[in-house]
């Protein structure tokens, strides 16, 4: 099947109904996106399809064929998108397991709400759950990768 992942077009041979994450770890390297809970219930798979967040271990790759596919590794090639700055001035990462999928999902909010409000923030990463319990800090990230986002 073809795949268009971070602005270009993969073939890749894979059985139609293998998730999204496995093509995007074991077939192509894009390691970044982590396996976490498996059934949709922690969001450290979270990739964006067409901009929106989806979690990537319970989507068949075969169901998002022909759709603009993007992992943080297609967020900017240098670390400069604004989210990735603003996780890097907070220091907010703790173990960094959560972190790809809390990236992805503040991400793709701001691309849809450029001045988010606390509870825009917590009601679009609350299925990123993070077992250090970075919350703050991402809560602050966001708000900081906003401002950068505007400067
Ligand atoms: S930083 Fe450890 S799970 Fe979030």
């Amino acid at each position: 099947m073809k795949l268009n992942v971070n602005g270009a077009e993969r073939e890749v041979d894979a059985p139609d109904d293998m998730p999204l994450l496995w093509v995007l770890r074991d077939l192509m390297g894009l390691t970044g996106t982590k396996f976490g809970c498996g059934i949709a219930q922690c969001g450290a798979c979270t990739v964006h399809v067409d901009g929106a967040p989806l979690r990537a271990c319970v989507t068949p790759a075969s169901a998002v064929a022909g759709r603009k596919i993007t992992t943080i590794e297609g967020l900017s090639a240098d670390g400069s998108h604004p989210v990735q700055k603003a996780w890097a001035e907070l220091d907010v990462v703790q173990c960094g397991y959560c972190q790809s999928g809390q990236i992805m999902s503040a991400a793709a909010l701001l691309a849809k709400v450029p001045s988010p409000t606390d509870t825009d923030i917590d009601q679009a990463l609350s299925g990123n759950l993070c077992r250090c319990g970075t919350y703050q800090r991402i809560r602050a990230a966001v708000h900081r990768a906003a401002d950068i986002g505007k400067a």
